[in-house]
């Protein structure tokens, strides 16, 4: 069986995967499961053979989120992930800064990126020559750079963050001025939330960039007692009008825990139907804004990756060494 091969829908493939569309029926119409289907099972089977596991962000599509991935989360929850798992093969269905991180602290393994072209617009505003010169224009300051970098960003910062820890991580390091990079809006949101002084790059996310504050005052005036959830990569009049802002595991967890029963996640779109699964009686407004980069990855290019052990993230030894320094102290904090 090779990846070009379309793969059948037979009865027994069709009992093999009954439990899994059962879960997402409501997200996945009827009519496309046959060509999910013999993928899942293909993957499923693969994997155990392989000793792999899947680690997915909450961006990934439902198939992949529900019915593959043997870990779900945002990047702090996959790089944690990423650093105690015992399998010998970690695919990752998210990101090219994703794989890396768990590259950088998993060396020793076989790390797989479906489609190494799956990059990030943050990861792409920053090289690590920008960071010398942010270095050399704030003297004494230290880098805290988002997760959302390359392994050689990261190799020329003090200590990483997420959105789900930013403004512990920045406070943590005790001084009066921080470099933070390459997210403008998260680190004006981080800013908002803490004395230090915060220097900024002007990076941004090219999916949250495009809310806008009004876009969010017109949906809550469209529906009365609508919980607005909303990403820190998101400019900052949105950010002004969300009743809660956080991680995208923040968001999931948010859900549970707010009373209404309409609910705005601003943030890329598959998430909310990742969450609708498990919460059937919540109505979720869905502003459509997809992340082609995360897009990239399809049940597909999963199961050619297991078959053939390829695409891998290889960095540097060099590049992972300094790198890995920054990722830790970012897991102890
Ligand atoms: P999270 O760490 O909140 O999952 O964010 C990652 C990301 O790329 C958001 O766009
Ligand atoms: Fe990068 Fe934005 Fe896509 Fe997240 S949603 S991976 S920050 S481009």
């Amino acid at each position: 069986m090779t990846h070009t091969e379309t793969l059948e829908y037979t009865p027994q493939i069709a009992a093999k995967t009954a439990a899994y569309y059962a879960k997402v029926e409501s997200v996945i119409p009827e009519i496309e499961w046959p060509s999910f289907a013999p993928y899942i099972a293909a993957i499923n089977e693969l994997k155990r053979e392989r000793n792999a596991i899947i680690l997915a962000h909450n961006y990934q599509t439902p198939e992949i989120y529900h019915c593959v991935a043997d870990y779900v989360g945002d990047s702090l929850g996959l790089a944690r992930k990423g650093a105690s798992v015992d399998a010998e093969v970690i695919v990752m269905a998210g990101v090219h800064f994703m794989a890396e991180t768990t590259k950088i602290l998993n060396p020793e393994k076989i790390v797989l990126m479906p489609d190494l072209a799956a990059g990030c617009s943050l990861a792409a505003s920053i090289t690590a020559a920008d960071v010398r010169d942010m270095r050399k224009k704030h003297p004494g300051a230290p880098v805290v750079s988002y997760v959302n970098t390359t392994a050689d960003v990261k190799a020329e910062t003090d200590v990483c963050c997420t959105s789900g820890n930013a403004v512990e991580v920045v406070e943590s390091l005790g001084v009066k001025k921080v470099i933070f990079l390459p997210d403008q809006y998260l680190a004006s949101y981080v800013a908002s939330q803490t004395d230090v002084e915060i220097v900024a790059w002007p990076g941004s996310c090219e999916v949250h960039e495009r809310f806008t504050g009004d876009e969010i005052r017109g949906y809550k005036n469209s529906y009365d007692n609508l919980s607005v959830i909303a990403h820190p990569e998101c400019p900052p009049d949105v950010l002004e009008a969300a009743d809660f802002v956080g991680s995208t595991a923040g968001m999931i967890d948010f859900v549970g825990k707010q009373s209404s029963n309409k609910v705005l996640l601003v943030t890329e779109c598959s998430m909310s139907d990742n969450v609708a699964v498990e919460y059937p009686e919540v109505e979720f407004i869905r502003p459509c804004n997809l992340c082609p980069h995360m897009k990239q990855i399809t049940l597909p290019k999963i199961l050619a990756s297991l078959q053939s052990l390829q695409p891998r993230i290889e960095i540097d030894p060099d590049i992972i060494d300094r790198a890995r320094g920054s990722v830790e102290r970012m897991l102890a904090i």
